[in-house]
């Protein structure tokens, strides 16, 4: 069976990472969340101290070569988790603090530079499933299998509080609601690499779909690939 690229694109809270790792695991593959990899960039900004009012986006070039970022397996949890200069920061990336910032951390080109060429790498012996905003129409526009997943931004908003609540942050709904759709309008029209279905994308809204219905489309799609 020969391996393919498979990009998982969409807006925040889509679901993607749950799909994508599930997809990831029936079929051998490696699966990346791209996410985390923005989101420990905007950690250490936060650490650094170059994000207060506003970003202090050169600070944050200059830095860049002191940044880090690695995947490493928790054979316990059966899953990934992303290292930041050597410590695991899983859990601080996925506050509402990090959330507030990611989406201008990532309009920064030299920063998706970095990271893209790290992606990349990832990439080169295929068999890899990768979730991001920009994995089909950038990193890899050549990937065999492209999904571009929507749902109503209420819906995603549900989602993200209902999992930011079971880790025990103290959020509201409406605050999750404003950051999903800031993050929406951010990232899809920031001049470098807006988030935009590739032109061979297949989408779908799965605000009505369960995530088992959603493995069985993306698996079944993949199947006729390979
Ligand atoms: O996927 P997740 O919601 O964790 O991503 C967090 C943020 O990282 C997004 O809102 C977006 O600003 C940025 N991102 C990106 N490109 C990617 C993945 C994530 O710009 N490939």
């Amino acid at each position: 069976m020969r391996k393919i690229i498979i990009a998982i694109d969409g807006y925040s809270s889509t679901g993607k990472s749950t799909v994508a790792k599930k997809l990831a695991n029936a079929l051998g593959y490696v699966y990346v969340d791209t996410g985390a990899m923005y989101r420990a960039v905007t950690l250490f900004a936060l650490e650094k101290g170059f994000v207060s009012d506003s970003l202090d986006a050169k600070s944050l070039i200059e830095a860049l070569p002191n940044v880090e970022l690695k995947f490493r397996p928790n054979k316990k949890l059966g899953k990934s988790e992303m290292f930041l200069n050597g410590k695991n920061v899983e859990k601080e990336i996925r506050t509402m603090r990090v959330s507030e910032q990611v989406s201008q951390v990532s309009a920064v080109k030299e920063v998706r530079e970095k990271l893209v060429e790290l992606q990349q790498a990832m990439g080169l012996d295929k068999g890899i499933v990768m979730d991001g905003r920009d994995i089909g129409t950038v990193v890899f526009p050549e990937a065999e299998l492209k999904i571009f997943m929507t749902a109503s931004a209420r819906t995603r908003a549900h989602r993200r509080y209902k999992e930011l609540l079971e880790r025990g942050d103290e959020v509201s709904f409406e605050q999750v609601l404003k950051n999903v759709e800031g993050r929406d309008f951010i990232d899809s029209t920031r001049t470098v690499s807006p988030l935009k279905p590739a032109k061979d994308a297949i989408t779908f809204d799965n605000s009505d779909m369960g995530v088992e219905e959603q493995f069985e489309r993306i698996h079944s799609y993949a199947q006729r690939v390979i």
